[in-house]
């Protein structure tokens, strides 16, 4: 009788019996690479301020080429937020919002210009969609049709870390972590400059700046200047379980994006940390 009433009450878990903080006791379990969920999948990130601020000098080309890209790639194409998302955090920060309630301000531009790019892809069966559904719903979405529109930033809100007033987590970091999630087969970062370079090509000392072809997370993290891409970008690289290279382009040069995803080196490859966070 004892015995059946503790049997019924041990629930049989490699876990169960010890705190899930000691790496080397949940390694047994949790030291496998995870699956890729979606290996056929083609990550693009456009960026807010690169492209979509431009409006239709710099939309009109890219969307030409992200149709032209359809029968090739299955597309998760994310957009970022651009200056409308800065006005919201100078107006928020002037009265004293909290990053978390800065962050779905910036969230909503994001997908705002993810609405305009659906439309503008929708006679080829494209729809924006939203977080929740790229989180369930997405193979079934691009059963259906060739690629779908979401907002790049990660659905953080309250939550996101307080580090800065300015929200941590934005766009390219969003773009990186679902990307990394699924197991995608590639992210590329879709930007206006044909890369990184020492230092930014259209600021003060823009005449000196090199472009840097290829380079390792870690060496970007040293980096003390400015960057196209969020800083934390660089955390979640370090991370990284599928993700081994991320390249950026500049989508203002018609082709980039095409020869990118066909895995060409016509922008900077950032290598990630991958090959160290195997288990
Ligand atoms: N080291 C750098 N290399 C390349 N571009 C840089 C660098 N530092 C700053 N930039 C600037 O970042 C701009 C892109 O701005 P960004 O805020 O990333 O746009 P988006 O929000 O559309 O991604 C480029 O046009 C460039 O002027
Ligand atoms: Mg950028």
């Amino acid at each position: 009788m004892t015995d059946l009433t503790s049997s019924i009450k041990h629930l049989g878990s490699a876990l169960a019996q010890q705190t899930l903080l000691d790496g080397q006791l949940t390694r047994p379990v949790a030291g496998h690479r995870p699956i890729r969920i979606l290996p056929w999948l083609q990550v693009v990130k456009i960026g807010g301020r690169a492209i979509m601020d431009r409006g239709r000098d710099a939309i009109l080309p890219v969307v030409e080429e992200l149709r032209r890209m359809l029968p090739e790639h299955r597309l998760l194409i994310l957009t970022g937020a651009g200056v409308r998302a800065r006005h919201l955090y100078s107006v928020g920060l002037d009265l004293g919002l909290p990053s978390g309630s800065l962050a779905p301000l910036a969230a909503r531009e994001a997908g705002q210009n993810g609405h305009i790019l659906a439309a503008m892809l929708a006679p080829e069966g494209v729809s924006y969609v939203e977080h929740h559904t790229v989180a369930n719903q997405l193979a079934i979405h691009l059963s259906a049709a060739r690629a779908v529109v979401s907002s790049a930033f990660p659905p953080y809100h309250h939550h996101e870390f307080p580090h800065s007033r300015i929200p941590m987590h934005r766009a390219d970091t969003g773009a990186f972590l679902i990307a990394d999630a699924l197991g995608a087969a590639g992210l590329t970062i879709v930007e206006d400059v044909d890369g990184v370079y020492t230092a930014d090509p259209n600021g003060p000392d823009g005449a000196k700046a090199e472009l840097i072809r290829e380079a390792r997370f870690s060496d970007f993290a040293k980096h003390e200047g400015t960057l196209p891409f969020d800083r934390a970008l660089l955390d979640v690289m370090g991370t990284a379980r599928h993700i081994e290279r991320v390249q950026i382009v500049n989508g203002l040069v018609p082709g980039r994006i095409t020869s990118a995803l066909r895995g060409e080196h016509v922008g900077t490859i950032v290598h990630t940390g991958t090959g160290a966070n195997a288990a």
